[in-house]
């Protein structure tokens, strides 16, 4: 069985999107592979109804909670790494987990962890995405998916997603047009490193 752990801080709509694909595609048939729990940073993250309601397992590790990046990331793996399997590691899916983790945490994962990012990376990453476009004139925006490494919002390209910047965009406008997107590339981009 390959377990995917989905880290989220808020709404979850990709976690969503990834689980109804995994279900309607048959992933868990196909290849062995399910979402096995999603881990939030916050207890109000409105995606933990959403998993407890499909019958995922779901942790809160508030990050308040330890003094250090360093304890809650140690605190963040010990989490996950119930849901390795003998010889099938668990793949570590970030879908708007609004933390930055540490060199130890990312290395410890390494090609196994993966984020959406709400640009076209390399341009854009960190916060404010949609209105950083807005006021560079844009004509397109759009979401990435990469493997994550030490550099925030770096890392080898798996999918990308482009939608057009419209003349009456605001941020929020823009948000929701490349969202609809990001629900699409996640679990495709997923689905290809499944079949490896
Ligand atoms: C998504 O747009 C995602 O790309 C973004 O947060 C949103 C989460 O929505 N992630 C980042 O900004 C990470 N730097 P969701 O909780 O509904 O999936």
């Amino acid at each position: 069985m390959k377990n995917i752990v989905i880290l989220i801080s808020g709404g979850g709509s990709n976690m969503a999107a990834i689980v109804k694909t995994a279900r309607r595609d048959g992933w868990q048939e196909k290849w062995g592979a399910r979402v096995a729990a999603v881990i939030s940073n916050k207890a109000s993250a409105q995606g933990l109804v959403f998993a407890r309601e499909h019958g995922i397992a779901t942790e809160v590790l508030d990050h308040k909670a330890f003094v250090t990046r360093e304890a809650f990331d140690t605190a963040l793996s010990e989490a996950i790494d119930v849901y390795d399997t003998p010889g099938q590691p668990a793949l570590v899916v970030l879908a708007g987990f609004m933390r930055i983790l540490t060199p130890g945490f990312v290395s410890r994962y390494a090609g196994r962890l993966l984020n959406i990012h709400p640009s076209l990376l390399p341009a854009f990453p960190g916060l404010h995405t949609h209105q950083r476009a807005l006021d560079a004139g844009c004509q397109v925006a759009g979401a990435t998916v990469h493997q994550v490494t030490v550099e925030l919002d770096h890392g080898p390209i798996l999918a990308q997603a482009v939608v057009p910047v419209l003349a009456q965009d605001t941020a929020d406008s823009l948000a929701a047009r490349v969202l609809t997107q990001e629900h699409l590339i996640y679990p495709l981009a997923i689905a290809k490193l499944l079949q490896k």
